[in-house]
């Protein structure tokens, strides 16, 4: 810890690259947001990697649009956790400061809940003095939702495209109480695509604002960009199985810069980690960036 924190203190360009682990302690009660690969990361008995690529929207909008429903839900009814929280401080450059005198910073997330959004804005909220600080645009620009975001919604239709922000619960009646019969064995019930989440536009088919497997990443030349720069990168709750964001770390120390591992297991590559906190990302993270 003493190590790291010497480091912080001589780091000038810093990333955080994050996953579901990050937002795993969240969640009503103590029923966290499930990982893709660890225990739960399953839906209903579909392994969620195979919903989220266009093939499986294509052949059945209604099961992957459950899929992202119950996932709206379970993030709507999740809170930040002192993980999220601490990422957020550390992005108000007053706050970081203490830490790591003149530096940047900029959190790159893989995850989709807009759980690091919401962070932001709570520190905002709970800290009036700092509000002015938060939403300013080199604040609210420093996090980079790489997979896009649970609560947009993208018109399917080629001519229209349109994106909208969408946090009604539910997104469309039919939907409604899918989430609840959530079972591992039980084939989903069918809802036809008339009545699935429409584009508010031009009333075609509606998909979740995410990214699927073989689309784009989002924000791929920015983060290229910050990933040659960076003196640190801070790798938190992600498995580092997916690319291009596996990637960033083994660049950044190619580069010369350092890196340090923040997850509750081992996870790939972290043998070459310059710092390995392993433990809950939600009290190591706070204590790590001395922001508790
Ligand atoms: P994974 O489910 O692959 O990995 C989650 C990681 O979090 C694992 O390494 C866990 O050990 C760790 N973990 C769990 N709880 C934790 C905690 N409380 N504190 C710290 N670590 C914890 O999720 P990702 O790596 O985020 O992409 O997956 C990457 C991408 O693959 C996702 O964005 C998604 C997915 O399939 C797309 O959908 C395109
Ligand atoms: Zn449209």
């Amino acid at each position: 810890m003493p190590s790291f924190t010497a480091t912080l203190k001589a780091s000038k360009h810093i990333i955080a690259v994050a996953g579901a682990g990050l937002s795993a302690a969240s969640g009503e009660m103590t029923i966290g947001i499930p990982t893709f690969r660890g225990a739960g990361g399953l839906w209903r008995k579909y392994d969620a990697m195979g919903l989220a690529t266009p093939q499986a929207f294509q052949a059945n909008p209604s099961r992957v649009w459950q899929f992202y429903h119950y996932r709206r839900e379970k993030a709507l009814a999740a809170q930040p956790n002192p993980g999220h929280l601490a990422l957020a401080m550390f992005s108000v450059p007053s706050l970081r400061h203490r830490m790591a005198p003149n530096s940047e910073f900029t959190l790159i997330t893989q995850n989709v809940d807009g759980l690091s959004r919401r962070a932001l804005e709570q520190i905002a909220a709970t800290h009036p003095e700092l509000a002015g600080e938060v939403n300013s645009p080199a604040v609210q620009d420093s996090l980079l939702e790489m997979h896009g975001r649970l609560f947009d919604v993208v018109c399917t239709s080629e001519a229209c495209r349109y994106r909208e922000h969408n946090t009604n619960s539910p997104i469309c009646p039919a939907l409604a109480g899918t989430e609840n019969v959530f079972t591992k064995d039980e084939p989903e019930p069918h809802i036809d695509e008339a009545d699935l989440p429409r584009c508010s536009k031009c009333g075609s088919l509606a998909r979740p604002g995410v990214v699927w497997f073989e689309e784009m990443p989002w924000y791929l030349d920015r983060i290229d960009d910050l990933v040659d720069q960076a003196d640190l990168c801070i790798v938190v709750g992600t498995s580092s199985t997916v690319y291009p964001a596996a990637g960033y770390a083994y660049a950044v120390r190619e580069n010369g810069g350092k890196t340090a591992v923040f997850n509750l297991n081992r996870s790939e590559g972290d043998q070459d980690a310059d710092f390995l906190f392993l433990g809950p990302a939600e009290t190591t993270l706070p204590k790590a960036l001395g922001l508790q």
